[in-house]
């Protein structure tokens, strides 16, 4: 009994965190189902602290007790099978930890299942990707917080630093650390096509080169656009293929997979009345760009707007994009940030809305600059009722609204399409708007079916006869 922690699951991710938390000091027990993974990864390090067991009976044992073992399986079934092999090794107070991108509610089910046999289980939302698990990623761990308290120690050893904060806190109870990591890929989904929204606006409209657009997006990356996912843009349209010498953006085909949990965001979202429609919106263009030989054959029957366009004065309308994006993360870091509180107050989790800001601004893939704010927002107001009516946000809106507006004008006219930039103004439009047309739809459903309503001046429930 000499391993401080164990690993199960040892793909390129799981490898990683192993790997990261023998770097870290930790006595690394690792076992993966299929030996050849084991030896892939043992082969590869030098030094005592990662120790490969072949029988999930051997490696159990040969950890301290309480025993800690990090899951890195695929979501689903996997998990399952792999927790059922353990826990007939297991003592009551050992910990279970699930890593994987896990739908909230299965961990939910696995917590109850496991305390009533006295285990404890920890859903671990970790985002970062591979280099991320090897150097640090953000760390978003639900379940009980005295079992957490155990396991602390660790994971905030081998999270991202950023300012000497580890990019690891508490997030809650139950399936709160998976919830928060899938609304992280849900704004992830979003903040993507935003990008991908600006990039074809200064192709096709400003016609630009790759080239010349990757100026632009190192640019930005050193300004209040800075992020991680502005940055990798930049890097992928330098890259060239190596087949036929082209930028390699442009030949990478243009439909767009997907692991489900942006899906999951979404449904979420749609059970319980949030309206996070851009990162929903997001998740369609994914479905509509996996059409693909349905849009080519579209394309040669269906037209776009007949006009002459003008040129564009393009240091002015790089600055018009620039905004456009700017104020459309504002708004799908609002929507994500409101299902967070939304669900929290449904579900009595008292989400750390500052904390989930933090621990964003390193390690995981929407690491962005203005995580910073959203953060000091929060500090300031915990109660705040969304982002956009923060005064640092509601100012910036105010500037930017002008580049978001003549953009989506534009790409109208000229049949460019930008499904999250155009869904982010309509929500900032609609959510400024104290007396909205509701009245209309109540009316209607009164109308055509007795659904009643409620009157503005006069407290109580109304039907009408309007016929
Ligand atoms: C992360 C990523 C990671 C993974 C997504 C990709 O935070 O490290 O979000 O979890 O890259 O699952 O999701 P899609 O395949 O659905 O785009």
């Amino acid at each position: 009994m000499h391993n401080t922690i164990g690993v199960i699951g040892l793909g390129v991710m799981g490898s990683n965190i192993a790997l990261n938390m023998a770097s870290k000091g930790e006595q690394v027990a690792v076992y993966n189902y299929t030996r050849d993974l084991t030896d892939k990864l043992v082969e590869k390090i030098e030094g005592q602290s990662l120790h490969p067991y072949y029988e999930i009976q051997e490696f159990v044992q040969s950890l301290e007790v309480p025993r800690k073992i990090f899951l890195m399986v695929t979501a689903g079934k996997p998990i399952d099978s792999v927790i059922s092999a353990l826990v007939p090794h297991l003592e009551a107070r050992d910990i279970i930890m699930d890593g994987g991108n896990s739908h909230y509610e299965d961990t939910e089910r696995r917590y109850e299942e496991l305390k009533s046999q006295g285990i404890g289980y920890l859903g671990i939302g970790i985002s970062g990707g591979e280099v991320g698990a090897l150097n640090g990623p953000s760390i978003m761990p639900g379940g009980d917080q005295d079992v957490y308290n155990k396991v602390a120690p660790i994971l905030t050893k081998i999270a991202a630093q950023v300012d000497n904060d580890p990019c690891c806190a508490y997030m809650g109870p139950k399936g709160s650390g998976h919830f928060v990591k899938m609304v992280h890929n849900g704004i992830e989904y979003a903040d993507m096509q935003l990008i991908a929204e600006a990039y074809t606006f200064l192709r096709k409209r400003l016609d630009l080169s790759v080239d010349e657009i990757a100026d632009i997006f190192e640019t930005w990356n050193q300004g209040e656009l800075k992020s991680y996912l502005i940055e990798i843009t930049a890097e992928i349209l330098r890259k060239k293929d190596e087949i036929t010498g082209l930028p390699l953006i442009d030949v990478i085909l243009d439909k767009t997979g997907q692991k489900g949990t942006g899906k999951w965001t979404s449904m979420q979202a749609i059970d319980n009345g949030i309206p996070s429609s851009i990162i929903t919106e997001s998740l369609f263009a994914r479905y509509i760009s996996s059409l693909k030989e349905e849009r080519v054959h579209a394309e040669s029957i269906l037209t776009g707007p007949e006009m002459d366009q003008p040129t564009l004065d393009k240091d002015l309308w790089m600055e018009y994009i620039r905004q456009a994006l700017y104020m459309g993360k504002i708004c799908a870091y609002a929507q994500g940030f409101t299902q967070y509180k939304m669900t929290s107050e449904l579900y009595g989790w008292d989400l750390p809305l500052k904390d989930i800001a933090l621990i964003f601004r390193g390690g995981c893939i929407i690491r962005a600059e203005f995580l910073n704010v959203i953060s000091e927002t929060y500090q300031s107001q915990p109660n705040l009722a969304n982002l956009l009516v923060a005064p640092y946000f509601a100012e910036k809106i105010k500037a930017y609204q002008i580049g978001l507006r003549k953009v989506l004008c534009e790409g109208i006219n000229s049949g460019i399409s930008s499904p999250c930039l155009s869904s982010s103004l309509t929500y900032y439009d609609n959510y400024r708007t104290g007396m909205s047309n509701a009245n209309l739809l109540q009316a209607q459903r009164d109308y055509f079916g007795a659904h009643t309503y409620e009157r503005s001046d006069l407290a109580g429930i109304f039907h009408t006869n309007w016929q």
